[in-house]
């Protein structure tokens, strides 16, 4: 949540950092604003997005070499113009952006109204910028020492960047819980701070990740980094190798839908040098050390949120079949305030897109302090969930920058069935004959999701007929149940239209009862082993007169007769058959969402990475 950007140098940082704000507005897109150093501090900031912003400075002088900025997705104070930062001190000498929230904001303003402080915005980041203020007047210290004084007081999470008047070519950076990465470029000689690397690649590939608790204090041709603790670091630079084509729309309307059809690669490039069916071969080289671990483990614990977390869901019914180790899959917000029994034996996976969301990350530190081991299942290299857990194996799906996640499931999905695969082999659970096969089908996915992409102008003539409803049921058994609630979330998330996932034998159950010709019901309809229960349940919705649309198999000619509307999908084994049906829901949404008038990369209220409570 919210996006922050700072740049110091020779170049102009106006263009770096509007550019910079615009690749991160998919963390919130509420309000925008930015500081320059141009003589004095000039700020401006707006409600609305980066582009308002833009629009608002019109011609003003953006003639600098220092400055930052940040687009916001409000937690404290509604988005408008006086909530957005950046803030400025008391003074006005000092400005400063953040993402992350201070819990203990209000006791410290309270004790600064008692020193004469007046707020203008509702922010907590304005009482943190007021509060290293203070700190600078009673201590009468440099402004980095009052930022680490002040960060032993705050309670909360921050990623933040603080300019001084006094000292216009300074930045000061510091994190906690909130990402920060630091690029350095040409020589050493200038600095480019963000959320993450994607306003930074354009310029270099080479990152310092700042660390929870640590400051960097970043001068013309100088950084430097130590804890809050006052001890030094020597800053360990990291070389990307990401493409800048990777972070841009490549002709596509929108992130979403070029993220949807980039599946049959981001899925390939996920087995890359990981499998291979004609050998045999499939080793996952993150997990190395704790393996032996994973192999014994009594049980396996998934932990994620929203759609990772659907992820973990599949992956249950994976793992049990294959690995026939028990799973259980906890939301991450959940499992952090339980008071959890962790075994030894236990190991847990943590999924994560960004690897940053902070549920997910409080679960896992609540788990390691229990003594459990943790692998990470992550996407962006070198976040923070990655850094946290024991061990972990990257999905390799490159950066998903639309706000509703769809490469970035497939490619869990991807890694954690070659997790399963791996354990169930190694712990002979798996015939080779097996195991053979589920490489080789593994290896035809990438080409079965092609196929499926193909469908898309009969899914658009589905999502017109769809378009207009209010609430939809998605079923689905085994498997494909958790696909329905991930179908059922990809269309709340971005057309705003009410959706619920349901095992679909549940639907007696309660559900049945909303069942009418208005309500769209979408079904995972394909040949498994529930297949024939399936088929019962739609005659259940059609007698009912509800609209049914299907997810079935190639050649079904049972079903056609009985839906509405049949979406076919290539046959595979009942394991792998998640990684194909959640395609025509994830281009369904996409349809009915555009055809709604919804901006899909960046629905209302949402925001990519979640690095709030
Ligand atoms: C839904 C979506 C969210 C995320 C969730 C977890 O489309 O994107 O539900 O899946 O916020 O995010 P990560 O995977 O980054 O931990």
């Amino acid at each position: 949540m919210c996006g922050i950007v700072g740049y110091l140098g020779e170049q102009e940082a106006f263009p770096i950092i509007i550019k910079g704000l615009k690749r991160l507005e998919y963390r919130g897109y509420d309000s925008a604003g930015i500081a320059l150093m141009n003589g004095s501090l000039s700020v401006y900031k707006k409600q609305g997005k980066v582009s308002d912003l833009e629009e608002f400075m019109g011609d003003a002088n953006v003639k600098s070499t220092v400055g930052i900025g940040h687009t916001r997705w409000a937690t404290h104070g509604e988005p408008n113009d006086t909530n957005a930062h950046p803030h400025f001190s008391a003074d006005r000498k000092l400005v400063m952006i953040h993402n992350g929230i201070i819990e203990n904001y209000a006791v410290l303003k309270q004790k600064l109204i008692l020193r004469g402080h007046e707020f203008i915005s509702d922010t907590d980041t304005e009482v943190f910028i007021h509060f290293i203020e203070q700190i600078q007047i009673d201590n009468q210290c440099e402004l980095e020492e009052a930022v680490r004084i002040a960060l032993t007081e705050v309670i909360g999470a921050y990623a933040i960047i603080v300019i001084s008047a006094e000292n216009p070519k300074q930045l000061i950076a510091a994190r906690k819980s909130s990402p920060l990465v630091i690029g350095v470029g040409r020589n050493s000689q200038e600095f480019f701070l963000a959320s993450d690397a994607t306003p930074i690649i354009e310029y270099t590939q080479d990152v310092v990740y700042l660390n929870d608790h640590e400051i960097a204090v970043i001068k013309p041709n100088s950084l430097q980094i130590k804890d809050i603790g006052n001890k030094p670091t020597t800053p360990y630079v990291t070389h990307l190798e990401m493409e800048l084509e990777s972070i841009e729309k490549g002709g596509f309307d929108s992130f979403m839908l070029k993220e949807i059809h980039e599946q049959p690669n981001s899925v390939h490039d996920c087995m890359r040098g990981r499998l291979n069916a004609e050998t045999g071969h499939l080793q996952l080289g993150g997990i190395n050390k704790y393996l032996e671990h994973l192999l014994n483990s009594q049980r396996i614990i998934m932990l994620g949120c929203g759609t990772s977390w659907h992820a973990g869901l599949v992956a249950e019914y994976i793992f049990e079949e294959l690995a026939r180790i028990p799973v259980e899959v906890e939301y991450a917000s959940e499992f952090r305030y339980r008071n959890p029994i962790v075994h030894a034996k236990d190991s847990f996976i943590a999924i994560s897109q960004s690897g940053e969301t902070a549920d997910t990350l409080a679960a896992i530190e609540l788990a390691k302090k229990e003594g459990g081991t943790i692998f990470g299942v992550c996407n962006v290299v070198g976040s923070s969930i990655a850094r946290t857990t024991h061990e972990g194996a990257y999905t390799h799906a490159g950066p998903e920058i639309g706000v509703a996640s769809t490469k970035a499931f497939t490619a869990q999905v991807t890694v954690l069935t070659m997790m399963a695969l791996m354990i169930g082999r190694k712990r002979g659970n798996i015939s080779d004959t097996q195991f053979s096969e589920l490489l080789y089908e593994l290896e035809t996915i990438p080409a079965k999701i092609e196929k499926i992409l193909q469908l898309n102008d009969h899914i658009k003539d589905i999502a017109s007929e769809m378009q207009h409803a209010e609430n939809a049921l998605y079923l689905g058994r085994g498997y494909n149940f958790p696909v329905a609630l991930e179908g059922a979330l990809k269309l709340k998330e971005i057309s705003y239209i009410h959706a619920e996932g349901y095992p679909a034998a549940e639907m007696k159950h309660g559900p049945i009862a909303l069942i009418d010709e208005a309500m769209p019901v979408l079904f995972i309809a394909i040949k498994d082993n529930s297949y024939e229960k399936i088929v019962s349940n739609i005659q259940e919705v059609k007698a009912r007169k509800g609209r049914v649309i299907a997810i079935v198999t190639e050649g079904d000619d049972l079903i056609p007769k009985m839906a509405d509307y049949v979406i076919e999908v290539p046959a595979t084994y009942d394991v792998l058959t998640p990684l194909l049906t959640v395609i025509p829901f994830q281009l369904l949404s996409y349809h009915i969402a555009i055809m709604r008038g919804c901006n899909v990369d960046q629905p209302r209220n949402l925001a990519k990475s979640v690095t709030v409570e």
